[in-house]
């Protein structure tokens, strides 16, 4: 199967192309490493990192068909052949599609912080998702985290801190790159204060390790697989 970097995937109502699950990337982009953006939004940041690395491989993961198909024409004008991009519910396509540990880094921007409680669970760094979300990284890779919405920075912080074999490091100044994304330029700007951090899976992370509260987030991602 080859497949164009740029399409549609799926969403939360179901796979819209009839492709093996999870998906093996293996062939789809030329080798290298693969650095993943969930929610990229405009993806600034992912198509100057592309283009910055040709020999790396990106995949960005986006909700929205308009940013997907603004960064799919940006991609394409600059002849970025390292980025795949894919329109679709995060959470939908790591626990359905995307094949497990293959990234070396994660990018997570300003995710929405879903303020409500009952909204909560929406988020995409909450006790019963956690597991998927960390599921992607390989051991040894990192995940980059950025959010203005401190209460839930913090949450999040704690989370990853008790995420078995995960080492997590505040950044307390700006990126040395600057901002990365759209919303980290205006909140910059705006003086707002931002939580970031760098977490970094351990080269010998068990494989079966389960965040404590991630368990049934698991669970649910293989029920929906079998149900599939
Ligand atoms: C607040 S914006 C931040 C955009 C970008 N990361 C930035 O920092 O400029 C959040 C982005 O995540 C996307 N998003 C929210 N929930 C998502 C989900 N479950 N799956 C994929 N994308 C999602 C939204 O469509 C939006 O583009």
């Amino acid at each position: 199967m080859r497949l164009v970097p740029y399409y549609t995937l799926g969403d939360h109502q179901g796979p819209l192309l009839d492709c093996p699950m999870p998906l093996d990337l293996s062939d789809l982009l030329d080798g290298g490493p693969w650095e993943v953006e969930l929610g990229y939004g405009k993806g600034k940041f992912l198509l100057q990192q592309a283009l910055a690395h040709p020999e790396r491989r990106f995949l960005g993961v986006e909700v929205v068909s308009k940013y997907q198909k603004l960064l799919s024409k940006r991609a394409q004008r600059w002849g970025a052949s390292n980025l795949m991009n894919i329109r679709g519910e995060a959470l939908y396509l790591l626990s359905s599609v995307l094949p497990r540990r293959f990234a070396d880094r994660l990018h997570v921007y300003f995710p929405d912080p879903w303020p409500k409680a009952r909204h909560h669970r929406r988020r995409l760094f909450d006790p019963e998702t956690v597991d998927l979300v960390l599921g992607v990284l390989k051991p040894g890779a990192e995940l980059c985290f950025a959010t203005d919405f401190l209460d839930y920075g913090e949450l999040v912080m704690e989370m990853l801190d008790g995420f078995p074999g995960l080492t997590v490091e505040p950044v307390l100044e700006p990126w040395p790159d600057g901002a990365r994304t759209n919303y980290e330029a205006k909140y910059m700007e705006e003086g707002r204060p931002i939580i970031r951090c760098v977490a970094r899976l351990s080269e010998r992370a068990d494989q079966q390790a389960l965040h404590p509260a991630g368990a049934r987030g698991i669970a649910a991602a293989w029920h929906r697989r079998e149900e599939s």
